[in-house]
């Protein structure tokens, strides 16, 4: 199919719904830019992390917030992956804001409005061009409202849970799945309830729900909805 319309697609969801690996599958077909904004928000959690403003008691917000103007958060294409990967001040972080750890405080990093507006602001650069593919929280109803194509993902929180141990487990994590149950029930609860752009369905949304349905399964999906409206 030969593509001359270009859009933005807006995918938006529960955790460990299968966003990103949808979101890359569709870019790579459609030769869009992918951008995984909840990589964005992990590097934000790792840099606080690591500079020692968030651990398990503690939260210094206004250091965090004072220091944003020095993270800097790039994306570079690796050829070899097919998709782009995230930098964190010239670092390649990919593989350090997978972790378990960052995972249960990035809910509370992400629910902050500076963080979110500079991060938002960098996004809805990304997108001028259109061409692209982006996955989060708030995509469809901040970032984009007027995204061309919006879907929305969900599936059972215990065959999310399933799928994600099973992901960190083949990548060498040792790692107990009740604790990833937990991770995903209470980032769902925290990213809903937030007061700034809490996950919420847009009005225009397509759900998808893909508890029974494998990764190509989804895709075919959403794919068609895809071709119907570069076709519109
Ligand atoms: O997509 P993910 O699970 O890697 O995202 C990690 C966290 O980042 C998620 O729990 C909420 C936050 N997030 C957000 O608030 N807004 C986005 N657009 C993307 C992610």
């Amino acid at each position: 199919m030969k593509i001359t319309n270009k859009i933005i697609i807006a995918i938006d969801g529960f955790s460990s719904t299968g966003k990103s690996t949808l979101a890359k599958k569709i870019a790579q077909k459609l030769g869009y830019i992918y951008v995984d904004t909840g990589a964005m928000y992990r590097a934000v959690s790792l840099y606080a992390m690591e500079n020692g403003f968030i651990d398990d008691e503690t939260f210094l917000k206004k250091d965090l917030i004072s220091k944003l103007a020095d993270i800097d958060l790039k994306f570079r294409y690796n050829d070899e992956l097919g998709y782009a990967e995230i930098y964190l001040n010239g670092k390649n972080v990919e593989h350090k804001i997978r972790t378990l750890e960052v995972s249960n405080r990035v809910s509370k990093v992400a629910a902050i409005s500076e963080v979110r507006e500079k991060l938002v602001e960098q996004q809805q650069k990304m997108g001028l061009e259109k061409g692209i593919v982006m996955d989060g929280r708030d995509i469809g109803t901040v970032v984009f409202p007027k995204a061309e194509l919006k879907i929305f993902m969900l599936a059972e929180a215990d065959k999310r849970a399933s799928r994600r141990h099973k992901e960190m487990t083949d990548d060498g994590k040792n790692i107990s799945y009740e604790s990833v149950l937990k991770n995903v029930t209470v980032r769902d609860l925290m990213d809903t309830t937030r007061k700034d752009s809490p996950l919420i369905k847009a009005d225009d949304a397509i759900t998808i729900d893909n508890s029974d349905l494998n990764v190509d399964e989804t895709f075919d999906k959403v794919y068609k909805l895809v071709v119907q409206k570069i076709k519109d």
